[in-house]
């Protein structure tokens, strides 16, 4: 009996570790090589005695996101893919643009937690946590506030008044990903079935069929 318990805790220890997240570095840095054919977790090292200042190195944060779109938003990311030397090391950053009543639309990052400060407006967030209590989460930040959401939560960014906002976004994942939720369930490529979503959210076809249009 206790050698079951201790086998199944071990086996439980197993498991927990290999359950994946960005890696810890095995050396001072991993600037990554976006052109190598290799595929690993993350990217291959570039050699290192040919990295140099500017690996590290990124730009135009100073620069506003186009937010003339249906959202009125614009995100500006500092990832892996725009900043080579963030391999390996699982952190970047993000601006975020918002015009007047500018949405950031309901989304996740399915690898990072969010961690944002208002650095012009103010914004309304908010996220809902997972089943079985949804709870949503809100509040109202103002310049130099600071709200966190956290990993893999569905949230959102509104800027709910008639001046731009701005908010700096620092994410624990060199590669965060984001999933977002009107795209993903009625934007897929090829689309899901609109039998399937009519039966999901309780509405008749023509109107899945009519949101399926809008993606
Ligand atoms: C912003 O985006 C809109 C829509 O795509 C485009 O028409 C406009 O030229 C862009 N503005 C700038 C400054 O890039």
């Amino acid at each position: 009996m206790a050698s079951r318990v201790l086998l199944l805790t071990l086996l439980a220890l197993a498991f927990s570790h290999s359950l994946a997240s960005d890696p810890s570095p095995l050396q001072d840095f991993c600037v990554a090589d976006l052109n190598s054919n290799v595929f690993v977790n993350g990217f291959v090292c570039k050699d290192p005695k040919i990295v140099t200042a500017d690996d590290f190195t990124g730009h135009g944060l100073d620069m506003p996101g186009n937010t003339s779109n249906p959202q009125g938003s614009a995100v500006t990311p500092v990832f892996v893919q725009q900043l080579a030397g963030l391999n390996t090391l699982g952190v970047s950053l993000a601006r975020l643009d918002f015009a007047p009543y500018g949405l950031i639309v309901p989304h996740y990052h399915p690898r990072a937690t969010e961690i944002m400060t208002v650095i012009e407006g103010a914004l309304h967030v908010g996220f809902v946590t997972s089943a079985p209590n949804f709870q949503l989460f809100t509040q109202v930040v103002k310049k130099g506030d600071v709200f966190v959401f956290p990993k893999g939560m569905i949230h959102f960014q509104f800027n709910y008044g008639d001046v731009p906002a701005v908010a700096i976004s620092g994410l624990g994942s060199q590669d965060p990903g984001v999933v977002l939720i009107p795209n993903a369930v009625f934007g897929s490529n090829p689309p899901i079935s609109d039998s399937i979503l009519a039966k999901a959210f309780q509405l008749d076809k023509h109107i899945i069929d009519y949101l399926q249009s809008k993606f």
